[in-house]
Formats: C-alpha cells, sequence, structure tokens
C-alpha cells in the first residue's frame, strides 16, 4: 500500500538494535523514535508519548488502556513484544480501530528451558546451595546433607498447553517424566507421545510438579487459589512462567509457609516488581525478576517480530501474529 505521508513508529523502551535498524530501513517509514529513559513510561507519559504516532512497539510493562488510545488519534496499529497481550485492552482496541500483533513461537523455546531451569532449582534448592558455597558452609560431603527431589519416573502437570506447555513437555520426556495437561482442547501430538489430558482438580492432586502455561484472562485470573494449592501434594513445586496474577500469590505464601507444597520457581509475579508479603523471606522458593524469554536471541527476535506485525498493519496487510479480539482492518489513516 502506498502512503502519501510516512508512517511514525514510537518504541516504549529500547529494543534490540536490529528490530530498530528494520524499521529505519523501511522507505515507508519516517520516523522511529525510541524511549529514551531506561525505564518504563508512566501512565501519562505513555498517553503523551504514542499520541502523535501510527504505530508503536510496546512493552507489558505498559498499560494500554482506553485512555491511551483516546489520546493517540492516529494510532492504528500496536506490535507487542510479548506473547502475552493482558497489558492491552483488546477491546477498546478494536473500538478504536487499532490492530495489535504479538510474538508467538519466537519465544517457545527459551521460556521452555527456564520453566525447566526454575523446576530443577526449586527441586534441587540450587540457588541455597549456591548461597551456603558462597558464605563458606561448604561441609564435608554428607548423605544426609541438602537432599532435593528427583524428576525421573515423577509426574509433571501442565496447566495450558499450547507451544510453551508442548515445549515443556518435550523437555520433560528427556527427563523421564509423565506428563498430565489440562487444556480446553484434546492435543493430538502430546496424546501421542503418552501425555494425558485430565481435569484441573485431578492434575493438581496427582502431580509432582506443576507447571503454568495458560494465559491471564478473567477466566485464568487466581486460577490457582488456596482452594487449588491445598490439592496439591505437600511434596510438590510449583512452577510460572505465565503471569503472576493466575496464583493467588498471597496463598501462595500462606502454603508455602505452612509446608503444604515443597517449593515454588517463579519467573512471573502478581503485582510486578513488587512480590507478596512474605515471599522473598521463604527458603523455598526461586525468585526471577520476568526473564523466561531474555536471551539475546530471543529478544531479538521477539522485537523483529513485533516491529514487522506492526508495520504490515500500518500497510494493511494482516500480521501472521494479529491478535484475535483487536481490530481489524485498522482505523483509516486520518
Ligand atoms: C512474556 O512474559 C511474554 O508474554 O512474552
Amino acid at each position: 500500500m502506498v502512503h502519501a505521508r510516512k508512517l511514525s513508529i514510537y518504541v516504549t523502551r529500547a529494543v534490540p538494535e536490529d528490530a530498530l535498524a528494520f524499521l529505519r530501513s523501511q522507505p515507508d517509514v519516517g520516523l522511529v523514535t525510541v524511549n529514551p529513559l531506561e525505564r518504563p513510561l508512566t501512565p501519562s507519559e505513555l498517553r503523551a508519548a504514542l499520541a502523535p504516532h501510527d504505530g508503536a512497539l510496546v512493552l507489558l510493562t505498559d498499560r494500554i488502556d482506553a485512555g491511551v488510545l483516546e489520546a493517540a488519534p492516529r494510532l492504528r496499529a500496536l506490535g507487542c513484544v510479548s506473547v502475552g497481550t493482558d497489558n492491552v485492552d483488546l477491546e477498546a482496541a478494536r473500538s478504536h480501530g487499532v490492530s495489535v500483533a504479538n510474538t508467538p513461537d519466537v519465544l517457545t523455546d527459551a521460556t521452555a528451558d527456564f520453566a525447566f531451569a526454575l523446576l530443577l532449582a526449586a527441586s534441587r534448592r540450587l540457588v541455597e546451595a549456591d548461597a551456603l558455597v558462597r558464605a563458606g558452609k561448604f561441609p564435608p560431603w554428607a548423605p544426609l546433607f541438602h537432599l532435593g527431589l528427583d524428576l525421573t519416573g515423577r509426574t509433571l502437570g501442565l496447566v495450558g498447553a499450547g507451544r510453551i506447555g508442548q515445549a515443556v513437555e518435550r523437555r520433560a520426556r528427556g527427563f523421564g517424566l509423565r506428563v498430565l495437561y489440562w487444556a480446553r482442547s484434546t492435543k493430538p501430538g502430546l496424546d501421542a507421545v503418552g501425555a494425558r489430558r485430565v481435569e484441573l482438580d485431578e492434575l493438581l492432586r496427582e502431580s509432582d510438579f506443576v507447571s503454568l502455561h495458560v494465559a491471564l484472562t478473567p477466566e485464568t485470573r487466581h486460577l490457582i487459589d488456596a482452594r487449588r494449592l491445598a490439592l496439591m501434594k505437600p511434596t510438590a513445586v510449583l512452577v510460572n512462567t505465565a503471569r503472576g496474577a493466575v496464583v493467588d500469590e498471597a496463598a501462595l505464601v500462606a502454603a508455602l509457609r505452612a509446608g503444604k507444597l515443597a517449593a515454588a520457581g517463579l519467573d512471573v509475579f502478581e503485582d510486578e516488581p513488587r512480590l507478596a508479603p512474605g515471599l522473598a523471606e521463604l527458603g523455598n522458593v526461586v525468585l526471577a525478576p520476568h526473564v523466561a524469554s531474555a536471551t539475546h536471541g530471543t529478544r531479538s527476535a521477539m522485537a523483529l517480530l513485533a516491529a514487522r506485525g506492526c508495520l504490515a498493519a500500518l500497510r494493511g496487510e494482516k500480521p501472521a501474529t494479529w491478535v484475535p479480539g483487536s481490530a481489524w482492518p485498522p482505523r483509516a489513516v486520518s
């Protein structure tokens, strides 16, 4: 599509350079502006920043609500540098004629790797072990020292079995884990390798490890609440690389503190970057600052895919990564 006026794109935080170079190399892109601050924009800064642009690359730390969209009359396309789009009010995007694209696939392996890293770290108390050695508390080898959990022959429950859940299953096979999954529909690829689809409560009762891989929606908010945590084995480990609010974090702290759950590995939190009171004081949790997709290659691929999605929509071409619920086609050029 030929535009009389060149496109102007805002990027709400520094992203890997190749995505910016890609945007700047496009003949129909006139201006690429990157937030120069080393922090996310505040809501009012975000409103002002997006207002004059046709498109934007946004992050999961940017709350894109009706107010932001109302303040940006030219905005027609967003590229979310994330697979999760719970930070965007998709209904408001649709009513404002704003197309949204995200970054599926490219972060699947990095995220599944990190889910497994958390599972192993929590099960084998890796962070505690590191701290002991650094503190000079390296006792003579002893049969009863620093015991953790076995994986081989145990059961992993996947809550959500989309791309990332299925990638975790592939890793689980290598560790000799039996896999249960909970998903809206049967996944023939998982069934073919012996994984079994079960109801959520059964999965929680039977699993030794539970890994969360659902998007955050009104239906999945606090999916893992006090009642469901109580169904889990006291020897079980919970891993969350999805979204913090899928778990009732206060209930999780209470369960971990009371020994109703052995351990947790968490990359995401309900109110990032704040943690639920008491969480950081627990010895049986491994905590990471939302970095499951943070590898050099994956973050470059995410930024590039988000840039391509945003640009395609601005050109009137529906992105393969278009997010259902957002606008298509985007509103006309004003
Ligand atoms: C990260 O959490 C993402 O949604 O990509």
